[in-house]
C-alpha cells in the first residue's frame, strides 16, 4: 500500500475521529455544568484556581468548555476563549456576560489553532487533553501560538505512576474512550519536551491520576 493511501486513510480517521467527538460534546453541553462538578469536589479541588492565577496577558484556553475557569482569571488576563463544540461556547458566552467579563470567543479545534505562531503570553487547558482526538497534535499547537517564554498551563486526569492504579485506568479507558470520548491513559509530559515546552511546575495527587504542569516555552 502506497504512503499517500495510508495518509488519506488516516486523515479521514481524524475526521471521524473529531466528528464524533464534537457531536458527543455537542450533545454533553447542557449537562456539563452539574457533572463536573461532581469531579470538580472529588479530584480538582482548587485546581481550576491555580491554573488561571498564573495566566497573565494575553491569554488563550484551549477545550475551554462551558467556561468555568472564567470567574478565576486575574483581571488584567486578556482573554480568548476556544473549544471546538459551539454549545459548550455559547455557555461560556453566557457566563462571562453574567460575570461582566470580557473575552473573546472563537470555535477552534484545539488540534489546528487558526492564530499565528507567539500570539500569546499564556494557554490553558484544565481537563482538555484528556478529551481532543489527538493530544499531541493540541500540545504542539499550543506551543507553536505560545511567544518564546510564554507559559502552557494544565490541569489534567492522567495516567497514574502507580502499576496498579494504571492497571484499573488501562481497564476503564476503552469504555471510557468508547462512551465518554475521554481518555484515562494520557501523560500529557510525553509530548512537552517534542513541542518546545520547558516543565517548571509538575504537582500530582490523587494517587497520581491528577496533574498539574505549568512549562515555558524555550525561546
Ligand atoms: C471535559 S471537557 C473540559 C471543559 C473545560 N476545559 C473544563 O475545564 O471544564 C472537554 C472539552 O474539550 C472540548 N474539546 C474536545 N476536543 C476538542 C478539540 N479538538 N478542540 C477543541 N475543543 C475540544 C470539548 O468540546 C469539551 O468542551
Amino acid at each position: 500500500m502506497g504512503a499517500r493511501s495510508v495518509n488519506r486513510r488516516s486523515s479521514r480517521r481524524d475526521r471521524h475521529d473529531a466528528d464524533r467527538a464534537r457531536g458527543y460534546w455537542q450533545e454533553r453541553a447542557p449537562q456539563y455544568d452539574r457533572t463536573i462538578s461532581f469531579f470538580e469536589r472529588l479530584l480538582f479541588s482548587g485546581g481550576r484556581e491555580w491554573a488561571c492565577s498564573q495566566a497573565h496577558g494575553a491569554v488563550l484556553e484551549v477545550a475551554a468548555g462551558t467556561g468555568r475557569n472564567l470567574p478565576h482569571y486575574p483581571p488584567d488576563a486578556q482573554l480568548t476563549i476556544t473549544d471546538f463544540s459551539s454549545d459548550m461556547l455559547e455557555i461560556a458566552r453566557r457566563r462571562a456576560r453574567d460575570l461582566q467579563r470580557r473575552a473573546d470567543f472563537a470555535v477552534e479545534d484545539a488540534g489546528s489553532l487558526s492564530f499565528p505562531d507567539a500570539r500569546f503570553d499564556a494557554v490553558v487547558c484544565t481537563l482538555g487533553l484528556c478529551s481532543v482526538p489527538d493530544d499531541a497534535r493540541a500540545v504542539a499547537e499550543t506551543a507553536r501560538v505560545l511567544r518564546p517564554g510564554g507559559k502552557l498551563i494544565l490541569l489534567e486526569h492522567v495516567r497514574s505512576p502507580s502499576g496498579s492504579v494504571r492497571f484499573v485506568q488501562s481497564l476503564l479507558n476503552v469504555p471510557s474512550v468508547r462512551f465518554c470520548c475521554d481518555h484515562l491513559t494520557r501523560e500529557p509530559l510525553d509530548h512537552l519536551h517534542t513541542a518546545g515546552l520547558e516543565v517548571s511546575t509538575l504537582e500530582r495527587s490523587k494517587l497520581g491520576i491528577v496533574e498539574r504542569v505549568s512549562a515555558y516555552k524555550r525561546g
